[in-house]
C-alpha cells in the first residue's frame, strides 16, 4: 500500500458495503474514518479493519453526532478529499401496518442524516473533493412492503442533481451509488428470522439476470472509482450496481 494524500469519511462503515469500502480504500492508501450505530458493530469493525482506520460511534440521524464526526475528522486529517454517506436501514411493512415511528426512523436515517452529514463535512472539502451517497435500487423499482423505505431513498436520490449543481462551482462532485440486492447483514437487522432471510435471498438471486446476489466488495469498487480522480468528469449521477436488476421483461 502506498499512502496517498486522500482522506475519506464513511458513515455506516462498520458493516456490509461501508466496511468493504473502508477496507478497499485503506488498501489504496486512503486515510479512512468510519462511523457505526451500535457499540457491537463499532467494536467488531475495530477488529476487522486495519488499526489505522478510525472507527467511531455516531448516530447518522443526529445532526449533533454529524457535527462531532466532522470535528473528529478535522482533528485526524485536517481536510477531506471525499465522503461516502452510506449509513442506512431497511424496514418494510405493508402500507396498512407501517407505523409512524418506523416511517420517521427511515426518513431520519436514510434522507435527513446524509444531508446533514454533508452539511457538517463540507467545510473540510475543497476543489477536487467527491461525495458519494448510497441510494438503492428501491428508489426506482418496486417491492411489496417497501414503499416507505423507497420514499426515504427517493428523497435522497432527488437531492443529488441540485447538490451536484450547487457544489460544482467549488470543484466538488456529488454522485450516488445504488446497490441492488447485496448480501450483507442488513436483512438480519430488519427483524426477519433465518428461514425468511434465506427465502428472500433465494428469491432475489432467482430474479436477477446474473442469478446471484451481489457482494459488498462489488459495490465498494464503484464507490472507490467515484471517490477517485478516475471519475473526475462524472457528477450528479446514480450508478446502479445491481446484477441486471429490473432488466427482465
Ligand atoms: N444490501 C442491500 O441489498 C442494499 C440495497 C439497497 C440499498 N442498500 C443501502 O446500502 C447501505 C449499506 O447497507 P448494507 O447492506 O451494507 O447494510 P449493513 O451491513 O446493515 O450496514 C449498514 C451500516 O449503516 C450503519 N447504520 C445504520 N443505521 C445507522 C445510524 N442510525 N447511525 C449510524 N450508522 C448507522 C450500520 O451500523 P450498525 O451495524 O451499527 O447498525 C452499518 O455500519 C444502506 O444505506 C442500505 O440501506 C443496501
Amino acid at each position: 500500500m502506498t499512502k496517498t494524500d486522500q482522506a475519506v469519511v464513511i458513515t455506516g462503515g462498520t458493516s456490509g458495503i461501508g466496511l468493504a469500502t473502508a477496507g478497499l480504500l485503506h488498501e489504496q492508501g486512503v486515510s479512512v474514518m468510519v462511523t457505526g450505530r451500535t457499540e457491537e458493530s463499532v467494536a467488531r469493525a475495530r477488529t476487522q479493519l486495519p488499526a489505522e482506520v478510525i472507527v467511531t460511534r455516531a448516530d447518522a440521524a443526529s445532526v449533533e453526532d454529524n457535527t462531532r464526526v466532522a470535528r473528529e475528522a478535522e482533528a485526524a486529517f485536517g481536510s477531506l478529499t471525499g465522503a461516502f454517506l452510506n449509513a442506512g436501514i431497511m424496514e418494510s411493512a405493508p402500507v396498512e401496518s407501517m407505523s409512524e415511528d418506523t416511517w420517521e426512523r427511515l426518513f431520519a436515517i436514510n434522507a435527513k442524516g446524509p444531508f446533514f452529514a454533508l452539511q457538517k463535512l463540507l467545510p473540510l472539502m475543497g476543489e477536487g473533493a467527491s461525495v458519494v451517497f448510497t441510494v438503492g435500487i428501491g428508489a426506482r423499482r418496486g417491492m411489496p412492503g417497501g414503499s416507505a423505505a423507497a420514499g426515504s431513498r427517493g428523497a435522497l436520490l432527488t437531492m443529488i442533481p441540485s447538490l451536484a449543481v450547487e457544489l460544482a462551482p467549488r470543484g466538488i462532485r456529488v454522485n450516488a451509488v445504488s446497490p441492488g440486492p447485496i448480501d450483507t447483514p442488513i436483512l438480519a437487522k430488519s427483524g426477519m428470522g433465518p428461514e425468511q432471510i434465506a427465502a428472500v435471498k433465494q428469491s432475489f438471486a432467482d430474479a436477477l439476470p446474473l442469478r446471484r446476489m451481489g457482494r459488498p466488495e462489488e459495490v465498494a469498487e464503484t464507490v472507490a472509482f467515484l471517490l477517485s480522480q478516475r471519475s473526475s468528469f462524472i457528477t450528479g449521477e446514480d450508478i446502479l450496481v445491481g446484477g441486471g436488476a429490473g432488466l427482465n421483461v
